[in-house]
């Protein structure tokens, strides 16, 4: 019998990881708490921007015509417990407020809720990212809470998707971690992941606290990553280099490697920033806090490429207040391909202008509910044609394609005057200085 598989939490993991498991073969039933993300899903429709997932989930859902009709939603835990072989918890832990820590709540509320429902044999497989030292709490409120006692055992399955490639990570992940205690659950784990794995993902086995920490490790290398080269764009404004070129050159040692060094405004979203700092944290509890206050730098090189970001673009604009400036902003995304605006880089440049008198208009291809409903008091625009029109200086702060797609002629007449700040050093200067722009990159005071 195929093992019958429920996903619990339905935001870009676990509805992604639901509609990805139901396109492997299983049967699966994703649960949340909220009513409007269920009724949503059970319609076919994603709670979010992300590309390829509605369709994926209309090819699935239950109900839908023409689809496989193995997947379905609930808020029912008892229909959950009754249904699955395995449950992925997939909820969210985010930074605590007013604190480095992450709020494990969400975590520990679903395994509280989950466990008296269990009463046969399961795998509870975690893939929230946890402070190192979770999952062995988490597998003794499981052993206290459930009616079938040792037979609903954890593992933990960390997950590495990113925004905007969420189905193809999922489908076809670059590794699996499995952190298990038995060979049953390893097995478990195998039979779900068989498909990836015959694909050739590679499997690692780990003990718990291995699974937890390959997960905030990796994030905290990718943020090292880009702080380190937004370090070199700072020291090459001083020196009167070009940090794109020696990014390139640095790229070609295979040691180093190309990806992940493109300098600009930094780093935001809801993982990276809040996980560097729930891992300092966790490390501080844990003694070994010296091992990372690296992170500490890490971070303070990120949050301040923003503020140089607003430095810039005073400078663009003669150097004195923001007072009766309009500033252009394009982008309000932590990232192209997602409408995710969370601890969002662009977003923030565009406040903190905004805080400071000046007349700001966003414009973004996906995000723009999601920023109006943050920061409601900014100025929006339909278009980025409509956001650059009257602007004393355009700021492009995420790199969607749309932005590159862009005529600067057609912008230049819109614009009051034609002063380009590239935030994400993404687009091509010669084209803009053709049509008579000044351009201007971060870390490139001379390209
Ligand atoms: C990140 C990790 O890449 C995933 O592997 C991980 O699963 C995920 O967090 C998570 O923990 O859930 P994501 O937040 O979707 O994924 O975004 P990234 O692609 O990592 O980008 C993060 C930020 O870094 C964005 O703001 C992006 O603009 C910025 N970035 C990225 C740069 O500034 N420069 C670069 O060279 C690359």
């Amino acid at each position: 019998m195929a093992l019958k598989i429920t996903v619990i939490g339905t935001g870009y993991l676990g509805a992604t990881h639901a509609a990805a498991m139901a396109e492997l073969g299983f049967e699966v039933l994703g649960l949340d708490v909220v009513p409007e993300k269920i009724e949503m899903l059970q319609r076919g429709e994603v709670p979010m921007y992300e590309p390829g997932l509605e369709e994926l989930l209309r090819k699935h859902v239950a109900g839908i015509e023409g689809s496989t009709g193995r997947l379905r939603f609930t808020m029912d835990w008892a229909e959950v417990g009754e249904f699955g072989d395995v449950h992925f918890v997939c909820v969210n832990t985010p930074q605590k407020h007013g604190e480095y820590a992450c709020d494990m709540s969400y975590v520990d509320a679903a395994f509280e809720t989950l466990a008296p429902h269990l009463k046969g044999p399961a795998l509870v497989v975690g893939k929230s990212t946890v402070p190192v030292g979770s999952a062995e709490r988490l597998a003794r409120t499981l052993a206290e809470l459930s009616p079938a006692g040792e037979d609903a055992e954890l593992a933990w399955n960390p997950e590495f998707l990113r925004e905007g490639f969420a189905v193809q990570d999922t489908l076809h992940p670059d590794r699996l971690v499995a952190g298990v205690r038995s060979e049953r659950a390893e097995k478990i784990l195998r039979e779900v992941y068989a498909t990836p794995v015959s694909e050739g993902s590679p499997f690692v086995v780990t003990d718990f606290p291995t699974a937890e920490l390959v997960k905030t490790s990796a994030n905290s290398f990718l943020a090292t990553k880009i702080s380190f080269i937004n370090a070199m764009a700072e020291v090459c404004e001083a020196a009167g280099g070009d940090v794109a070129l020696l990014a390139e050159a640095i790229g070609h040692d295979e040691r180093i490697g190309k990806k992940f060094l493109r300098a600009g405004i930094g780093f935001g979203g809801g993982c990276l920033p809040k996980d560097i700092r729930a891992f300092m944290a966790r490390a501080g509890e844990l003694g070994a806090d010296q091992a990372l206050t690296f992170l500490r730098e890490i971070d303070s090189i990120n949050m301040r490429r923003r503020g140089q970001m607003v430095e810039m673009a005073r400078e663009a604009l003669g150097g004195g207040s923001f007072l009766g400036k309009r500033v252009a902003v394009l982008g309000a995304t932590f990232k192209p391909d997602s409408d995710d605006v969370r601890d969002s880089p662009a977003l923030n440049v565009a406040g903190q202008i905004h805080l400071q008198g000046g007349q700001v208009t966003v414009y973004d291809p996906k995000g723009m509910a999601n920023a109006k409903r943050l920061f409601p008091t900014l100025g929006y625009a339909d278009s980025a044609v409509g956001a650059v029109r009257g602007a004393d200086v355009v700021l492009h702060l995420t790199e969607w394609r749309e932005f590159r797609e862009l005529d600067p002629a057609v912008l230049g007449e819109a614009a009051s005057a034609r002063v380009l700040l590239d935030g994400r050093n993404a687009l091509d200067p010669e084209v803009w200085r053709r049509a008579g722009w000044t351009y201007r990159a971060m870390g490139r005071p001379t390209a």
